[in-house]
């Protein structure tokens, strides 16, 4: 009985990982992350993969980029900000990302390398 039950439970996390990795393009897509940034190539905004090489060593990640996903940049220091999500005054306008939402992107971000 007990061993099903762990069956059970490493073949859901197995289906869910899968799902995953579809869904996080598609939510990149969905949010127009893609529209400035590609997964490969700097664009108007650094590729996701040269922000996972220069964030791979750092602790505060997750916490740092999850803000930057909600807010904005601020400050630019790739050479051109970010505008905030979901602000209808920013010069370039994004749509809203919800908390979870931009965990998600943040993970699927710093895999990128
Ligand atoms: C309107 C263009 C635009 C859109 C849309 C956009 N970004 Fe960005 N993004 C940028 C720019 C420009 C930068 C570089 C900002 C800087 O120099 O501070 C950036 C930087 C980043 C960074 C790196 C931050 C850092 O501290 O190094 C992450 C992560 C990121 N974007 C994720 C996303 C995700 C996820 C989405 C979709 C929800 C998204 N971006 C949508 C333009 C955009």
């Amino acid at each position: 009985m007990k061993k099903s039950i762990y069956i059970l439970f490493a073949s859901a996390t197995l289906l869910s990982g899968t799902a995953f990795a579809v869904d996080d393009l598609a939510l990149a897509k969905e949010k127009q992350c893609l529209s400035c940034h590609s997964v490969e190539k700097d664009k108007f905004g650094p590729s996701f993969q040269h922000i996972a090489l220069k964030y791979k060593d750092r602790k505060d990640a997750e916490a740092v980029l999850e803000k930057q996903i909600l807010n904005g940049s601020g400050r630019d220091h790739w050479g051109t900000k970010m505008p905030p999500a979901g602000d209808p005054g920013a010069a370039r306008t994004r749509p809203d990302v919800t908390k979870t939402e931009a965990k998600q992107l943040v993970a699927w971000v710093l895999s990128q390398k």
